[in-house]
């Protein structure tokens, strides 16, 4: 395994010419650090529906370099032409994962910024939206570093958390969302112990956080799913933390299935729930969890991948939610780039996230 540096490393981006998407195969981990450099919209679209990028922040930064490309090389004699084989491109990449709202929030976002240029030459509408992608790819990092300050102060006076799934470095651009504090914390001499879930079924935790914590030199110590109950009860653990895909106006929150369990846990065991996540994961157009699309994977990610031989007998039924969604009043606050938010969620995800006469721009 490659050692890596945490501040100089960016696990999806575009280069420096604005030709190809750069990522870190996620597939490939822990065992290789592979880099991709793709250009075609069809690869991109694959990268993103096979989690080779993968946690929402980094899908939103993927999909927007992936349209950024793909209109790049739009032949059009003019922009009402143009425009048309951009959306079909659009259209295309947000078909990839429907629960991380961060996919179709990026894509809207080059949406608007073809629009506001449709006066210019096709080259300058071509350039502006190389530079939108660009700039929220460095939103990213910029909010993850404030929801690690925000979230920080939460953990002060912690020994232990639990996390499920991968909300790190490896999730957004840098640092991550979950993770932020967690490597803040440990900027400033914090030494955290950190539980990881190996989030059954894709093993986003085994594979991705616990390898990720570990590069970071944090305390890292992996547990199956079915152990969180042990490890809570045992008072191992002074609160969970973990990412979103989507927060609906209401706060319930969906993300990697088998978050709600931990909520419910948390509940009964008295300790603090947080999420944490960026604004372009709240989905103020979403009233609440009932409207969230949950994806559903393959079978032979539940009864094959990992095995040696198949571990399901043929032709059983499987259910392989990818998501789920927990309640809003399981979940103790939000920590976002521009804050701590508690509940009431309608009216304080409101209060901080709504832009008086349009979507917000984060
Ligand atoms: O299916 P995945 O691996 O894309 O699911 C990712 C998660 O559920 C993460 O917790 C979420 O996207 C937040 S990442 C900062």
């Amino acid at each position: 395994m490659v050692r890596i540096d945490n501040n100089q490393w960016r696990t999806v981006s575009l280069n420096a010419e604005g030709t190809k998407l750069r990522l870190i195969d996620q597939t490939r981990l822990p065992n290789e650090l592979v880099w991709l450099e793709l250009s075609e919209l069809e690869d991109i679209w694959q990268a993103i529906k096979t989690l080779a990028v993968r946690g929402a922040p980094a899908i939103g930064v993927a999909a927007a370099g992936g349209l950024a490309l793909a209109a790049r090389r739009i032949l059009a004699l003019d922009f009402p032409e143009f425009y048309q084989k951009f959306c079909r491109c659009k259209a295309y990449l947000a078909s990839a994962r429907p629960t991380a709202v961060n996919l179709g929030w990026a894509l809207e976002r080059l949406k608007r910024t073809a629009l506001e240029n449709k006066e210019r030459s096709l080259t300058e509408v071509k350039a502006a939206l190389i530079a939108e992608a660009n700039a929220i790819r460095d939103e990213d990092i910029e909010c993850c570093r404030s929801i690690g300050e925000n979230g920080q102060p939460l953990l002060a006076d912690f020994q232990a958390v639990l996390t499920h799934c991968n909300a790190g470095q490896l999730a957004a651009v840098q640092y991550g969302t979950a993770l932020a504090p967690l490597y803040l914390a440990r900027e400033r001499g914090q030494n955290l112990r950190v539980f990881v879930d190996e989030t059954r079924p894709l093993l986003q935790g085994a594979r991705l956080t616990a390898w990720e914590l570990q590069q970071a030199g944090l305390d890292v110590t992996l547990i199956c799913d079915n152990m969180a109950a042990t490890v809570l009860a045992r008072g191992w653990v002074d609160a969970v933390i973990v990412g979103a895909d989507r927060i609906a106006a209401n706060g319930d929150v969906a993300n990697k299935i088998g978050t709600s369990g931990l909520a419910i846990l948390a509940r009964h065991f008295k300790r603090p729930f947080y999420v944490a996540a960026p604004g372009s994961t709240i989905d103020l157009d979403c009233r609440n969890g009932k409207n969230i699309v949950i994806e559903e994977r393959e079978p032979e990610e539940v009864c094959e991948l990992w095995y040696s031989q198949r571990m399901a007998p043929e032709g059983i039924n499987v259910f392989n939610p990818a998501f789920d969604v927990t309640p809003a009043e399981l979940i103790s606050g939000i920590i976002t780039e521009r804050g701590v938010v508690y509940p009431p969620y309608p009216e304080n995800l409101s209060a901080m996230f709504k832009v008086i006469g349009g979507s917000k721009k984060l």
